[in-house]
């Protein structure tokens, strides 16, 4: 098997794949694959109470808030938000600190104001933005928590009281934080939590009340939260794979996982840091737990260092096109060992040189 270090459609956990691999089979030995099952009968609907039920429990949070499980992607996210809560005459607060950040904000553009609070985009997004003082008549604020492409993460939020809202797919479920601080969080299945497919809305419920606008109830939280995200047919396979996810999360706790994570990025900023032919490009103090941005001082160097680690059975670790270099996921499903591996590659190829 290759170690994945794809940014997303990433790895998952092997037992998840297996279990999910037996249920396309025959689910729960109910003589129907999990491929076939209705999605308003009895065993989908478990599934989804128990995945409901998980997701606020991982996040440390009551039933104040709804769990919906939606069709369209992190795009969809973009601009449902401002669909549902920003008026044609309101202004959304968005920072803008990466390349997902900036599409959210276009997007609500579409919608109504918008104030970019903070932006990093004139040095190529290599940190997390200030914010400053949170104007009090924004509708919500809008932050992507940890930026994929350039390797960033937020490690402290905004204090305020207009809702804030975070993208939250290339972390979530990767650390312990006080998500009930957020009134609203979107995810995208495919780094951290099952398929490409489906998106993981949380929400608190009083925000359903804000809608602006009339929708089409698929385009609407509070249609969907009312319908349990059954309001057309889910993709029922993506959820269960995520909900064994979430059950293998669960199974070893979010402080476990947390702590973890951290090993496994501390060794690899390590080994960028020592290192004389790789170097880090994110602003230190900002440096992503999940997604580590490295490049080689001579750019002759990439695509050498790419077969290299091929060789060795290592994948997935190509920059994104607008940064150019490496850039290792070190998702949940990543363990340390592939850490190790690849550092060790790492290593390998600066000794060659
Ligand atoms: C933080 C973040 N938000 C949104 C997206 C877009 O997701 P999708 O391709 O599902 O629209 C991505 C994709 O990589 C992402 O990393």
């Amino acid at each position: 098997m290759l170690i994945n270090f794809d940014a997303g459609p990433a790895t998952l956990p092997r037992s998840v794949m297996q279990q999910a691999s037996e249920a396309i089979l025959d689910y729960n030995g109910s003589g129907l694959s999990i491929l076939e099952i209705a999605h308003r009968g009895k065993a989908f609907t478990a599934i989804l109470e128990e995945a409901n039920g998980l997701v606020k429990k991982l996040l440390g949070l009551d039933d104040d808030y709804a769990v919906l499980w939606l069709q369209g992607g992190g795009r969809l996210q973009f601009s449902m938000l401002p669909m549902n809560f920003l008026g044609t005459d309101e202004t959304a607060g968005y920072i803008e600190s990466g390349h997902w950040a900036e599409e959210a904000l276009h997007n609500a553009r579409l919608y109504g104001y918008t104030e970019v609070l903070g932006s990093s985009k004139t040095d190529q997004y290599t940190y997390i933005p200030d914010w400053g003082d949170i104007p009090e008549q924004l509708q919500y604020v809008h932050l992507t928590s940890n930026n994929t492409i350039y390797g960033t993460q937020f490690f402290r939020f905004p204090q305020t009281t207009v809702p804030l809202v975070a993208d939250m797919s290339s972390e979530l479920f990767s650390r312990r934080l006080d998500y009930s601080r957020f009134s609203l969080i979107y995810a995208v299945a495919q780094k951290n939590i099952g398929p490409a497919g489906v998106t993981l809305v949380v929400v608190r419920k009083s925000m359903l009340e804000r809608q602006k606008r009339e929708l089409p109830g698929i385009l609407s939280y509070k249609d969907e939260a009312a319908n349990n995200s059954v309001l057309n047919t889910p993709p029922v396979f993506a959820i269960y794979c995520s909900l064994l996810t979430l059950r293998w999360i669960d199974s070893i706790g979010i402080d476990a996982i947390e702590q973890r994570n951290r090993e496994k990025a501390n060794l690899l900023y390590q080994a960028v840091d020592d290192s004389q032919l790789f170097y880090g490009v994110a602003q230190k103090e900002h440096r992503s737990l999940m997604n580590v941005c490295f490049r080689t001082h001579d750019d002759n160097h990439t695509q050498t260092f790419l077969n290299f680690a091929r060789e060795r059975n290592i994948t997935g670790i190509k920059g994104h096109r607008s940064v150019g270099g490496f850039r290792a996921s070190l998702y949940n499903a990543i363990s340390v060992e592939n850490v190790q591996q690849l550092i060790a590659a790492m290593q390998a190829f600066e000794q060659q040189q």
